[in-house]
């Protein structure tokens, strides 16, 4: 069956697409400066990135974060329709150190780098991730309670190697590493390493297939 839409319907359609875009072109614009400000202002290095959107930056006085050449990064739905609105995250405490590689993209993903995070080079990490290296707070029930709950939590770095693919809406847990090209299924909570050129899904994720 063809529809052939109403004249007027199809002027207002071309209006509303035009000013969409002007608007984003505007919008890439500003969202470029305050990106870069908001790196500037954390101390981050950045050699080279685009963005979608903004994202949230916190770099703790003796924290580091370092970023590669042509680095990509959405933020809210404009950028990418999967991760919905969220924001890209990065987090450096103090002493802790977030290191990207050469030519990532990232999309409504939450880096929370209490120790270190390490992202090697052409790495896609798909909407709302996250990776932490740390469970946030002690694991024991008494210390929990504890004003020094903060100071017992477990603390263990991530690696993700090259070329590495993460799902949509992963969770990376301390203490894993990921070996080069190995791809991790959309939704999975991956708690232990995850050797080179291998599939891994599920919660906890488990072996899939080698690639
Ligand atoms: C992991 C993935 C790449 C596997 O794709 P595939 O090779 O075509 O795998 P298949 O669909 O043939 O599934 C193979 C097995 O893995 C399981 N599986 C696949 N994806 C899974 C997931 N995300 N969680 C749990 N199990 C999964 C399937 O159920 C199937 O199990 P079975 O052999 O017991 O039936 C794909 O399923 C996936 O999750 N892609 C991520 C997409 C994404 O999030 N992109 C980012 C957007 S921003």
């Amino acid at each position: 069956m063809k529809y052939t839409y109403p004249y007027c319907i199809m002027i207002i359609n071309l209006i509303y697409k035009s000013l969409r875009r002007i608007y984003n072109y505007i919008c890439q614009i500003t969202d470029h400066l305050i990106c870069w400000w908001l790196f500037k202002g954390n101390n981050a290095h950045v050699k080279s990135f685009r963005t979608i959107g903004t994202p949230y930056v916190m770099v703790a006085m003796e924290g580091k974060l370092l970023i590669g050449n042509n680095f990509s990064m959405n933020n809210g739905i404009k950028g990418n329709p999967i991760g919905c609105y969220s924001k890209c995250t990065f987090f450096v405490d103090r002493n802790a150190t977030l290191i990207i590689g050469n030519n990532v993209g990232i999309s409504q993903t939450a880096l929370i780098c209490h120790k270190s995070i390490t992202i090697g080079n052409f790495v896609k990490i798909g909407g709302g991730v996250k990776i932490y290296d740390t469970d946030f707070h002690s694991l024991n029930s008494k210390i929990r309670k504890s004003k020094d709950d903060l100071n017992n939590r477990i603390e263990k770095s991530v690696i993700i190697h090259d070329n590495v693919f993460i799902g949509a809406y992963s969770i990376i847990l301390k203490g894993v590493v990921i070996g080069e090209n190995s791809i991790i299924g959309a939704g999975s909570v991956v708690t232990k390493s995850i050797p080179a050129n291998q599939i891994w899904a599920g919660n906890p994720a488990k072996f899939i297939r080698n690639i």
